[in-house]
């Protein structure tokens, strides 16, 4: 095409594909092809505002490492990642939710009833549940991998005072695919500011908080891994959640259980909680693979 123009600009580059290309990737293309071209024109955007918007990429091309994927943080602030997550989950299984930048491999195993707490402030959470499959039959030796911030707000890699293990660990189910163990509540945080992702909050006049939660990766063989997150019922950023990340049946409520009634046996943390604390369950349902 020579004379190309607005109106077949669209037309014309889905008519440079050729005979063989994947009918999948020709799918998706296709739909790009015809949504960009038509924010472009529906935007009128001018080219000093494109000009702006590639910026914007090259510094979140910069400022990404290893450690810091800036891209998966404007796709979750984007509201991306939570819209592939919600197209692509079965309704009978549990919600996925975002990963977040705060996982680290090969957290360290634990033991059924082990405590996260240890020597930090703050009540005592007894958290317990069962791992299940869509027919609700309980999922024995199914993995559980937790984390969330200590009680200062932050993750341990954020944190120089904490131990890189620190609130993160590995459970695995018992034969009654039940599983259990102590933290605190985990508390409410932002999103990394301070680059690209930031500027466009701001930008925007959006804040980048999140609701307090505990991640979880559940798996199991012959189950798709489930990636996702639980929210206590009381948190102020439940309904405005900056990465989008919140379902109603991640939100639990944490119960207020009187002092003496800590169970006597199966926590590291027996015999030795004399005050009140707090407890809620979290049961996990599992697609099959
Ligand atoms: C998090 O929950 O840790 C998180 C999720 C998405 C973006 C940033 C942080
Ligand atoms: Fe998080």
């Amino acid at each position: 095409m020579r004379s190309v123009n607005s109106d077949n600009i669209t037309e014309t580059f889905l008519s440079y594909f050729s005979e063989d290309t994947d009918p999948r990737l020709k799918e998706i293309m296709t739909s790009l092809a015809n949504h960009l071209h038509g924010f472009i024109k529906d935007a009128k955007i001018t080219h000093d505002e494109w000009q702006q918007a590639l910026a914007l990429l090259q510094w979140t091309g910069e400022i990404t490492t290893p450690e810091r994927n800036e891209f998966v943080l404007l796709s979750d602030v984007l509201g991306v990642s939570s819209l592939v997550d919600m197209l692509n989950s079965n309704p009978k299984a549990t919600s996925s939710s975002v990963l977040g930048p705060f996982h680290i491999n090969n957290s360290p195993p634990m033991k059924l009833g082990a405590d996260f707490k240890r020597h930090y402030e703050g009540e005592v959470v007894l958290v317990e549940g069962c791992i299940k499959d869509i027919d609700g039959n309980p999922i024995p030796g199914a993995s559980i991998d937790i984390w969330q911030t200590a009680p200062n707000g932050k993750y341990s890699s954020q944190d120089e005072e904490q131990d890189i293990n620190s609130f993160h660990g590995v459970f695995t189910s018992d034969e009654e695919g039940k599983y259990r163990f102590t933290t605190v509540k985990p508390c409410v945080y932002t999103v990394p500011s301070d680059g690209p992702v930031g500027k466009l909050l701001d930008a925007t006049g959006r804040h980048p908080w999140r609701p307090s939660h505990i991640h979880y990766i559940v798996s199991a063989p012959g189950f798709k891994s489930l990636v996702t997150e639980v929210f206590p019922d009381d948190d102020p950023y439940l309904d405005q959640d900056t990465v989008f990340g919140v379902r109603e049946d991640l939100v639990v409520g944490y119960e207020r259980k009187a002092a003496g009634t800590f169970p006597v046996e199966g926590f590291e943390l027996s015999g030795a909680v004399h005050e009140d604390y707090l407890r809620f369950y979290f049961d996990a349902t599992l697609n099959k693979a």
